[in-house]
């Protein structure tokens, strides 16, 4: 098979091919799979333990254990709302829901469009700013549910 026919899953797990005498690391190979496609389809799970001589459930439990891997293509920009301490305490869960609300988008899904993910996440390290949003890189500090609208509108 020439390199040209190969599907970007297979060239993606190719650097990830465990050479005795290292174990396989699922991990690497599924942040792989995602820089490469986007998404870790799960239809592609088969193949990746294939290639990494594990079983289908060793992958699948790596791939439901890290919230950082996703099974869905995501939106052109991921919005991510923190959970931590502080910005739980600073109302970080009515800017969540204010978010939903506009978007009309559940946590972890994206709109219809594809132009925005929503996800949760742990402490994104601007606490002294709380509540924290990351959209795609960048963060926003001190967000309050009435700055949704015009936080988001750049990323239209
Ligand atoms: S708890 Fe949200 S930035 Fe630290």
């Amino acid at each position: 098979m020439t390199t040209r026919g190969r599907s970007g899953l297979a060239e993606s797990l190719e650097p990830c091919r465990p050479m005795p005498p290292d174990k396989p690391n699922i991990l690497k190979a599924l942040l792989a799979v995602q820089s490469a496609l986007g998404h870790v389809p799960t239809s592609a799970i088969s193949q990746i333990a294939r290639v990494l001589g594990v079983s289908d459930a060793q992958v699948s439990g790596v791939l439901s254990y890290y919230s950082d891997l996703r099974i869905q293509s995501a939106g052109r920009h991921l919005i991510r709302v923190c959970m931590g301490e502080s910005c739980m305490a600073n109302h970080g869960g009515r800017v969540l829901r204010t978010i939903q609300d506009h978007l009309r988008v559940s946590v972890g899904d994206h709109e219809p469009e594809r132009r925005f993910t929503l996800e949760q996440m742990s402490c994104a390290g601007n606490c002294a700013v709380s509540p924290t949003v990351m959209v795609d890189e960048d963060l926003h500090g001190k967000v309050t549910p009435s700055d949704v609208p015009s936080l988001l509108e750049p990323y239209r």
